[in-house]
């Protein structure tokens, strides 16, 4: 597709209809925009836009679909996998004036939202009114509603409660050429035809553009436990994942994590976390519900299992403090590791039995490459967070060889019944490793998708399949 840059009478258009505060073209504004969580890559916008409302949106859309001006939404910009990164240059959309909270619909357990609400901000709104939000991603505490839909993004509680998916009721939507659709329905079924809620979800901004969300609420839990077990053999941890689910427990997060997670999270935090030297492995465990009773007697039962795989201790965070230190130790160990390396983060998640193979195939390729990779995540998803770390590897290694590695993991997540993308989505870096699991039949399907919604490919080219 060849598209147009961005010339000054469209910069007058977009000024007509935003008003110039919201069109920026200056240069902080232009690299802010170029960048987002993912490695150190840059990607500058030529224009960044800031619309205010769905009319808007839709005008933006309409504009640039006919003057063949490529769109890239944009959220908080956290994302790992470089699916706000405007590479055809163009327009940044930032949906950062998105912010409102339409309405918490009590009665019926739903919220009616905008996409540039932080996901934090409406799990405390809901909060106030005894009402849960459950996903959260390790960034909640800046990441947008619209972003974590565009990614189907999950978080710890994943395991129990299910990834943002399972939360969207209904989608306002604004297509390319500028029309605006309803998705579904406001309901918790939904039989009516192709779910086009559930082809927009996941769809990193290559569809459409979200502009209104329902998403489903349930009873808050009233009570949580949390514990952290340490273990000398990290494959006894992840065999001890299983092992707690087939032991009849439920629990609300299962979180692996290698002590150089916990390492580097402390240090960025300056924080203190000892780290006995003989651990190799630590699972964060917790549970959650209203009775009390039965939640102690769900950690007896996890605990038992621990031990019984060679868990050197089981610690209770005893207080609601201690709870939040072990959990921002936690959500930091992504910013923790950047902070501290050049990486490469693979989002790898394969059947929660299999993730002991998972975790030596990784180690031991490693090994061959002669890479360190520091692994943790959603274990209790079998979605383990592998961070390969640069450390002094060459540019001709980094850049080239690891791909032949990347591929060996990504081929045994396969075999083992995986994928390449747990929550972090495909974007820009991972869409040339998608042949590795997706077959031609289905990669054709989703571009065939994708020029049904946007004929004009001005919606986030170049991201999720090699267009
Ligand atoms: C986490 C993010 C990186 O789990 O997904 O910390
Ligand atoms: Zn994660």
């Amino acid at each position: 597709m060849e598209y147009k840059k961005v010339s000054e009478a469209n910069q007058s258009y977009f000024i007509e209809i935003l008003g110039s505060a919201y069109v920026q073209t200056d240069d902080e504004n232009l690299q802010k925009h170029g960048r987002d969580h993912t490695e150190d890559l840059l990607f500058v916008p030529e224009i960044v836009l800031k619309p205010g409302n769905t009319q808007e949106v839709s005008k933006v859309l309409a504009y640039c679909n006919q003057h063949l001006i490529p769109v890239t939404a944009r959220g908080a910009g956290t994302g790992l996998s470089g699916g706000a990164l405007p590479i055809k240059g163009g327009v940044s959309l930032s949906m950062e004036r998105f912010n409102q909270i339409n309405y918490i619909d009590e009665k019926n357990f739903q919220v009616s939202v905008q996409p540039g609400v932080i996901n934090e901000v409406l799990q405390q709104a809901v909060k106030e009114k005894g009402l849960f939000y459950p996903p959260d991603p390790a960034s909640k505490g800046s990441c947008f509603l619209g972003g974590n839909v565009s990614l189907s993004s999950g978080g710890p509680r994943a395991v129990k409660y299910g990834t943002t998916r399972d939360y969207v009721l209904n989608l306002e939507v604004v297509l390319a050429n500028g029309e605006v659709i309803i998705t579904g329905a406001n309901t918790l079924k939904y039989a009516t035809g192709y779910n086009l809620t559930h082809l927009m979800i996941g769809s990193e901004g290559t569809l459409g553009i979200v502009t209104n969300m329902v998403l489903k609420l349930i009873p808050a839990p009233k009570n949580t436990l949390l514990l952290l077990a340490p273990f000398a053999s990290p494959e006894q941890a992840c065999e001890a994942v299983n092992a707690i689910f087939l032991a009849g427990c439920n629990p609300s997060a299962c979180e692996f994590v290698e002590p150089d997670g916990f390492r580097l999270a402390a240090n960025l935090l300056q924080i203190s976390f000892d780290i006995q030297p003989e651990v190799q492995a630590y699972l964060l465990i917790e549970v959650d519900g209203n009775h009390m009773e039965y939640l102690m007697k769900e950690v007896e039962t996890i605990s038992e299992v621990l031990y019984n795989l060679q868990a050197i201790d089981v610690l209770f965070a005893e207080t609601a403090a201690q709870k939040e230190y072990f959990w921002k130790l936690r959500r930091s160990i992504g910013e923790a590791t950047k902070h501290n390396n050049t990486y490469k983060e693979e989002d790898t998640v394969v059947p929660r039995g299999t993730l002991p193979e998972l975790f030596k195939g990784v180690k031991e390729i490693g090994a061959r490459y002669g890479f360190r990779s520091v692994c943790y995540g959603h274990a209790g998803d079998g979605n383990l967070h592998v961070n390969i770390l640069k450390d002094d590897l060459s540019e001709e290694f980094w850049n080239h060889t690891l791909d032949a590695a990347i591929i060996e993991i990504f081929t045994l997540c396969k075999k083992l019944g995986g994928t390449i993308s747990g929550e972090h989505g495909i974007g820009l870096v991972q869409q040339k490793f998608m042949p590795v699991v997706m077959p031609a039949a289905n990669l054709e399907l989703m571009k065939a998708i994708k020029l049904a919604f946007d004929p004009n490919q001005i919606l986030n080219p170049g991201k999720v399949y090699n267009a």
